[in-house]
């Protein structure tokens, strides 16, 4: 069975160079654009029409991912009429992959979601982002609330406008101090030069690691400064999590493979250089504070995105309703806890005051 997939799947690879393959359900093919974005990169993204009186629900995927991370997501709000607009990130899939780090700023990458809301003439979304994309999720309610009903974060939450105030090494000695290890210094291997090849290389190992079953791996193997290069030069295999079935893997691995590590990287480039810090000195403070219905889904088994700072940082930041819903997850809950995450943010979604 895997076998065949995998075939199926190389020869997608060579007829679409670097789209989702054109047939994965619940993905219609049809539906999915291309947008060339004011500053000249195109993205290509699903959108699907909202059923009238049903709002349009924005999906942003992290890394290492693309729109085919949503597909839980896709295939149950698809069902229910609701407008759906999901792209692949810049770096991933069938987007632009610019290598220069700068091209990563999260004002700009907040302004590309705005091209495609305005060419697609949307205006009262609900925007809902994972781990980066909860970060760029965060910046559009920072520069663009405008545009947006509400806000629903998966995992990684609110991401303050001084959250990267730190320089980087001194972010990893405050987390030493306080959590006993780095949660953020596997961001020094992801920036480093050559790790993209590393990655592709042991694609398995990184795979398993990027996707355990069981997380506390990730406190060892994955988080401290100099575990994660370690782990995956060495080719190390753990148990993944059996969220992601091994047909959906091998599709995950191949959009990964075609697109490369060299541009998804530089989402942790920014971070370990000034571009990100510099960038967020120009959110407008009166923004700081979200003034619209805020979701926000925890992952209590993510070691590295840690639930609890993030419910701090939604209830310090949220002036109008706030709806935390805590998940017996690791990192993954659209995928892990699928059903609870679907029903949750459908709940929410179908309480929210939507003028469509
Ligand atoms: C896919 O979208 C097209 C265009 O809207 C539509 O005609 C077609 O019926 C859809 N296919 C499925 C399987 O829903
Ligand atoms: C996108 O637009 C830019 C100019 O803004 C142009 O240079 C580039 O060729 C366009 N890309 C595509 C694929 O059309
Ligand atoms: C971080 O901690 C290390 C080890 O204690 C120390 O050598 C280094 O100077 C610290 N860096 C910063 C920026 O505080
Ligand atoms: C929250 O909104 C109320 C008015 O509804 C306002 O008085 C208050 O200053 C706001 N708080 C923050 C932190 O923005």
């Amino acid at each position: 069975m895997l076998s065949r997939v995998v075939l199926a799947l190389s020869f997608a690879a060579a007829t679409l160079a670097t789209s989702l393959p054109a047939d994965l359900p619940p993905f219609n093919s049809s539906l999915f654009k291309d947008l060339n974005v004011t500053r000249g990169f195109v993205y290509h993204y699903y959108a699907s029409p909202a059923d009238a009186g049903k709002p349009t629900l924005v999906f942003l995927h992290g890394f290492p991912s693309t729109s085919y991370d949503w597909r839980h997501q896709v295939s149950f709000f698809q069902d229910k009429g609701y407008g759906l607009i999901v792209p692949d990130m810049l770096g991933y899939g069938g987007t632009a992959k610019p290598l220069d780090p700068e091209a990563y700023a999260p004002s700009l990458i907040s302004r590309d979601i705005v091209d495609i809301l305005d060419a697609e003439g949307l205006q009262q979304s609900v925007l809902i982002g994972h781990d980066w994309g909860a970060k760029i999720a965060s910046r559009l309610a920072n520069y663009f609330p405008q545009y947006f009903n509400s806000y629903a974060f998966l995992a990684v939450g609110y991401t303050t406008p001084n959250s990267f105030a730190l320089p980087f090494s001194e972010q990893n000695n405050a987390s030493r101090a306080v959590l006993g290890y780095e949660n953020f210094g596997y961001w020094d291997f992801f920036s480093s030069d050559g790790a993209d090849q590393i990655i592709l290389d042991n694609l398995d190992s990184f795979f398993d690691i990027a996707f355990p079953k069981d997380t506390v791996f990730t406190i060892k193997d994955f988080a401290p400064l100099g575990t994660i290069g370690d782990f995956i030069r060495n080719g190390r295999r753990i148990t993944p999590g059996d969220f992601v079935t091994p047909e959906e893997r091998a599709i995950q691995m191949e959009l990964l493979r075609q697109g490369g590590f060299a541009a998804p990287l530089n989402w942790y480039k920014i971070l370990t250089t000034s571009i990100e810090r510099d960038d967020d000195q120009g959110i407008p403070s009166e923004n700081a504070v979200l003034k619209k219905p805020v979701f926000f889904g925890a992952a209590l088994r993510d070691y590295v995105a840690l639930a609890a700072t993030f419910i701090a940082a939604a209830l310090q930041n949220s002036n109008d309703t706030l709806t935390i819903h805590q998940y017996d997850s690791g990192h993954w809950v659209q995928l892990e806890v699928k059903d609870e995450v679907n029903s949750d943010l459908l709940q929410w979604i179908e309480g929210l005051k939507l003028d469509v």
